[in-house]
């Protein structure tokens, strides 16, 4: 019991995991729903919805957690969380974390990119997000998520808009950020490989 514990507790899960290998088939059977919006295999195809796809498990729980209490607000999350489980939550982390992410997008603009490349360098970006911007624990994957989102997610957090966990990291992040900094950043990461 002891061991369990301890591997439950360095991996920082919100819900501890079961053992039981039912739970990829309830997380299967409750991903039908998300695929609708957030696409097949967790990649989307639609303008401002996220693809879910290699994102980390505890960022994926802690977001349902914020949508479910109403801290992070969108008209179409919102009544889908507020339908799931702890059980779901934790599930549904775990079912999304383990698929393959998104590739870059292709055919990207150089110089936009450079830039971009610059600002998150001067920003720090990586020192959260990873030197891959794969994320970790509760830090979200950037690299190869759709460009028009990850506007929008900067454009909500420096608007105030989008406060999640109350945690301001972003926040004060974005709000320092120029529109042409968020535009070429969004870039350089949607396109990275
Ligand atoms: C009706 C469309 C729709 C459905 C169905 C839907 N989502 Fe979403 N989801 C969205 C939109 C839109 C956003 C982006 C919200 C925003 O802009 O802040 C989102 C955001 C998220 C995020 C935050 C991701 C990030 O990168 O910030 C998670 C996690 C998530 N959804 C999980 C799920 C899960 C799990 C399901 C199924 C149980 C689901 N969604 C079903 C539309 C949908
Ligand atoms: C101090 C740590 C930290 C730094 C530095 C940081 N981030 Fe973040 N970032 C986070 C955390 C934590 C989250 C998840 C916040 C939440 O729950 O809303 C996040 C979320 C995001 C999201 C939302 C992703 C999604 O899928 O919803 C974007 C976009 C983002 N960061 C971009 C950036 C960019 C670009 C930079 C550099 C300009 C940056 N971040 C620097 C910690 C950081």
């Amino acid at each position: 019991m002891r061991v369990a514990w301890v591997a439950i507790l360095s991996a920082g899960l919100l819900f501890p995991p079961l053992a039981h290998a039912a739970d990829a088939a309830a997380a299967k059977e409750k991903a039908v729903v998300c695929s609708g919006c957030h696409g097949d295999n967790g990649i989307s195809q639609t303008e401002n919805i996220p693809s879910l796809a290699g994102q980390p498990d505890q960022f994926i729980q802690w977001q349902l957690v914020f949508f479910r209490a109403g801290s992070r607000k969108n008209e179409q999350m919102q009544p889908i969380a507020e339908e799931i489980t702890n059980e779901d939550i934790r599930n549904l982390g775990a079912y999304f974390s383990q698929m393959t992410p998104p590739k870059g997008a292709e055919d990207g603009d150089p110089d936009l990119s450079k830039k971009g490349a610059q600002v998150a360098v001067g920003r720090r970006c990586a020192s959260c997000h990873t030197d891959s911007y794969a994320g970790t624990k509760a830090v979200a994957r950037l690299a190869g998520q759709r460009e028009e989102y990850l506007v929008k997610a900067l454009h909500d957090y420096k608007a105030g808009q989008r406060v999640g966990g109350g945690v301001a990291a972003m926040a004060d992040v974005a709000y320092h950020m120029s529109d042409e900094e968020i535009t070429a950043v969004a870039h350089y990461l949607a396109h990275l490989k």
